[in-house]
C-alpha cells in the first residue's frame, strides 16, 4: 500500500486543478475544475446525457439500485482529497455514461481519460506517474466493457471496491453500499436510454436525487442496515452541497439558508440512525421528504438567477 504517495499525488493534482480554475475564471463549481480548457461550460455544466437505467420489478434489486445510484453520485464515498475535490463516480461517468471533457491534472492525459487502475494493477507503477485510459461508457453494450458483469463472478465488485478504497482513499464502504454500486452498474445499458438523450441539470433534479437517497435510507433502516442508511443520508447531504454551490452570490442568501436548514435536518436524521433509533429515523426521513417540497419551491423560484441557468455558466 502506498497511501502517502497516493495522497501526495492527489494533493498535487488538486492544487493544479485549483490553479486551472482560477486562471480561466470559471464558475465557482467543483465540477468546473475537472473540465478540459476548451470544454463548452454551458453544455457540460448545464446539461447531462440521460440516464440509461433499467426498470426492475424485483423489490430487493430495486432497493439495491437506489442505494447504488445514490452512492454513485456522492463525493462522500471517496476519502480525503478526492472527496474534498468533489469527485464521485458520476464526475467521470456522467449519469452512468462517460465524460469526454473530463480532465483533471495529474489524473488525466487527454480530455476524457483518467488513471484509476495503475495503483490497483501495479502498486509499483502507481508511484511513477499516471497511465490514463479513456473513461468507458458504463451504459454502452456490456460486450464493449472489460470487466465481467456476470452476477456469478467477483470481478466487478472487486474493481469498484478498489476504485473507492484504494484509488480514491475512501473508507471501507458498508457491504450494502457495495451491493448497491454493483447492482446499479449492472442495470445500466443501451436498451434503457430514455428520450430525449440530453437532460437539463436543475435544482429540482438534484433535490430529487437527494429524496431518492433518503427514501433508500429509510428502506435501509427497515432492513436494519444502519451503516448503509448512514451512507445514504450523507449522499443526500452531498446533493444539497452540490445545489448550494450553484446558488452563489449575495442575492441568493435566503435560498442558501433554506438549504442549510434542510441539511441540519439531515444531520438530525443521521444522528437518529447512528444512535440506532429506527422509529425516530423513519419519522425524520418522512418529515424531511415532506419538507423538501417547500425547499424545491424556494429553489425553483430563484433558479434563473442561479448557476443552474445555463446562460450564466459561460465565463
Ligand atoms: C477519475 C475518473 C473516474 C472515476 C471517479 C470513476 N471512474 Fe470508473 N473508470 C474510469 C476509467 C478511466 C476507467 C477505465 C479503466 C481501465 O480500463 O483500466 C473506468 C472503468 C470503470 C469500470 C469498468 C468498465 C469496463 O470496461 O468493464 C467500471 C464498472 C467503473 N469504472 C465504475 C466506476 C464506479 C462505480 C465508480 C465510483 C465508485 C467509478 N467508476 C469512478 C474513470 C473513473
Amino acid at each position: 500500500m502506498d497511501r502517502p504517495g497516493q495522497t501526495a499525488r492527489l494533493l498535487i493534482l488538486i492544487g493544479a486543478g485549483l490553479l486551472v480554475g482560477a486562471a480561466t475564471a470559471r464558475p465557482p463549481l467543483k465540477a468546473a475544475r475537472w473540465l478540459s480548457a476548451d470544454a463548452d461550460l454551458r453544455a457540460d455544466l448545464g446539461f447531462a446525457p440521460s440516464e440509461c437505467l433499467a426498470k426492475v420489478k424485483d423489490a430487493k434489486t430495486r432497493y439495491q439500485i437506489e442505494v447504488g445510484r445514490a452512492a454513485f453520485r456522492s463525493s462522500l464515498l471517496f476519502g480525503g482529497q478526492a472527496g474534498h475535490a468533489g469527485l464521485s463516480c458520476e464526475a467521470c461517468h456522467k449519469n452512468g455514461r462517460t465524460n469526454p471533457d473530463f480532465q483533471f491534472p495529474g489524473l488525466s492525459g487527454a480530455p476524457g481519460t483518467a488513471d484509476v487502475t495503475s495503483f490497483l494493477m501495479s502498486p509499483k507503477r502507481g508511484k511513477h506517474g499516471a497511465v490514463p485510459k479513456p473513461i468507458p461508457n458504463l451504459s454502452g453494450p456490456k460486450s464493449a466493457l472489460r470487466i465481467s458483469q456476470d452476477p456469478n463472478r467477483p470481478e466487478l465488485r472487486a474493481f469498484i471496491h478498489g476504485i473507492v478504497t484504494e484509488e480514491f482513499d475512501g473508507p471501507e464502504p458498508p457491504s450494502g453500499v457495495m451491493d448497491g454500486l454493483v447492482a446499479y452498474v449492472r442495470q445500466l445499458g443501451p436498451d434503457h436510454c430514455p428520450k430525449p438523450a440530453t437532460v437539463r441539470l436543475t435544482a429540482e433534479s438534484r433535490l430529487e436525487d437527494a429524496r431518492r437517497a433518503v427514501r433508500a435510507a429509510d428502506q435501509a433502516v427497515v432492513r436494519k442496515d444502519l451503516k448503509t442508511a448512514d451512507t445514504l443520508v450523507e449522499a443526500a447531504r452531498d446533493s444539497l452541497g452540490v445545489i448550494n454551490e450553484r446558488y452563489a452570490g449575495e442575492d441568493l442568501k435566503p435560498e442558501r439558508a433554506a438549504l442549510k436548514a434542510s441539511a441540519i435536518e439531515l444531520a438530525a436524521l443521521r444522528q437518529a440512525i447512528v444512535a440506532g433509533d429506527a422509529d425516530s429515523a423513519r419519522r425524520r426521513a418522512a418529515e424531511w421528504i415532506a419538507g423538501s417540497a417547500g425547499l424545491e419551491r424556494t429553489l425553483k423560484a430563484a433558479e434563473a438567477r442561479s448557476l443552474y441557468n445555463p446562460d450564466k455558466l459561460r465565463p
